[in-house]
């Protein structure tokens, strides 16, 4: 089994978390950082640069992964891609169109394999509910809320997270992962976003909020703050399926809520949700419908409604209402961890084998961030 060596260009707060996860693949060896701070002296037993062109140039590398403010990545990605490396870059892609536009035209030149890390995609709840929205288990999606209080206590006034012309800002540094989960699991097209956002002061951005029409009826609305106490921190996705109601807890998605109307070909499966917890089911047969009042007139649509539900237009053949819960039966870090690897295994899958399909393609990245750019307004 061939052993990747990786080089990392940038040892901040996520360059170590990545080091500490990827030395636990068998066949992966991170083998040199770069980083022009001091603190890259806190990696051990391994090559240090300086200078991150001196890292991209060391023969001995095959994957670099950038991990610099999202200023840097266009510059560094093409650099890497140029002297032949494939490349594992952080999200977002970039903070402008035009960069973005060079890393897909130097993929199309040197043919390296890149992926940008939009890494709660491998988290294993997002996956099940894809592969069940996917397969009409849950109906047309239709709409989906994204809120997001952060806190700003680590986040000092000088930091660069504030500086939109080396973040890009909040939707662009932060949202694109919502925007890329919500992309997943609707598969729609943007067709219109509107954005508001408030500055606390200058340099400070602290809240915005955008509201996504995707073209077949999808309504999405993402709000994120990075203005409150640590306490506070909260991350929900809510989404709204003709058959199905779901509530995501957790900035890594950990746990949750669904309510969904099933029949007996769908039903099983629900046991595919990690953690699955059935609370409580019911056939229609026996239950009132509270929407409803006594005494009302039947219709045409009650007569359909008889034979299953008659949702958004469209008539599902279910008879059994199910309520539960789900929870990933392992820690924050692991399940964060683990998605780090999932998304560098990928990788080197796609390296080994051309026809392999990337969980992450460039296009998907590109999109998250013309996203964010429209809602930055
Ligand atoms: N995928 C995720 O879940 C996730 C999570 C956190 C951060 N990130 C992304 O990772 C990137 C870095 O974020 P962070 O929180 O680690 O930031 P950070 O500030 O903690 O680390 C950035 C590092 O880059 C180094 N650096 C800056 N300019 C450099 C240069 N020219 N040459 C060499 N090194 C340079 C800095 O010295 C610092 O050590 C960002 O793009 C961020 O969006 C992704």
């Amino acid at each position: 089994m061939k052993k990747y060596k990786v080089g990392i260009i940038g040892y901040g707060g996520f360059g170590k978390f990545l080091h500490y996860w990827w030395s636990k693949i068998e066949n992966v060896e991170v083998a040199a950082v770069a980083d022009h701070g001091s603190h890259i002296q806190d990696a051990k037993n391994l090559k240090l640069y300086s200078n991150w062109e001196d890292l991209i140039a060391d023969p001995e590398i095959d994957i670099v992964s950038i991990v610099t403010p999202p200023g840097l990545h266009a510059e560094m990605a093409c650099a890497a891609m140029r002297a032949g490396k494939h490349v594992l870059l952080e999200k977002p892609i970039s903070i402008t169109e035009e960069e973005a536009r060079q890393i897909v035209e130097m993929q199309k030149q040197t043919g390296r394999v890149i992926t940008v890390d939009h890494m709660i995609r491998y988290n294993p709840i997002i996956q099940t509910f894809k592969e069940l929205s996917d397969k009409g288990v849950f109906g047309k999606i239709r709409h989906a809320v994204v809120n997001n209080y952060a806190q700003d206590e680590s986040l000092a006034p000088e930091h660069w997270f504030w500086n939109k012309e080396i973040s890009g800002g909040i939707m662009v540094e932060h949202g694109v992962h919502f925007f890329d989960i919500i992309n997943a699991l609707g598969g729609q097209k943007r067709e219109k976003v509107c954005g508001v956002s408030h500055d606390r002061n200058e340099q400070q951005r602290d809240r915005v909020s955008a509201l996504v029409l995707y073209n077949e009826g999808l309504i999405a609305s993402y709000y994120h703050a990075f203005s409150g106490p640590g306490f506070f921190e909260q991350t929900t996705i809510e989404l709204a399926y003709d058959l199905a109601r779901i509530e995501i807890e957790g900035w890594m998605p950990m746990k949750g809520k669904l309510k969904v109307l099933v029949n007996s070909d769908t039903r099983p499966f629900l046991k595919n949700i990690p953690g699955w917890k059935e609370n409580h089911s019911e056939n229609f047969a026996e239950m009132g419908d509270e929407s409803r009042p006594e005494g009302w007139g039947s219709s045409q649509i009650e007569e359909e409604k008889k034979k299953g539900i008659y949702a958004g237009g469209i008539a599902y053949d279910t008879d059994q209402m199910v309520l539960g819960t789900f929870e990933i039966p392992q820690t924050k870090g692991e399940v964060y961890g683990n998605c780090v690897q999932l998304i560098l295994s990928d990788m080197i899958r796609k390296i080994e084998d051309e026809n392999h399909t990337l969980a992450i393609t460039l296009e998907d990245a590109f999109e998250a961030l013309r996203t964010a750019i429209l809602a930055s307004n």
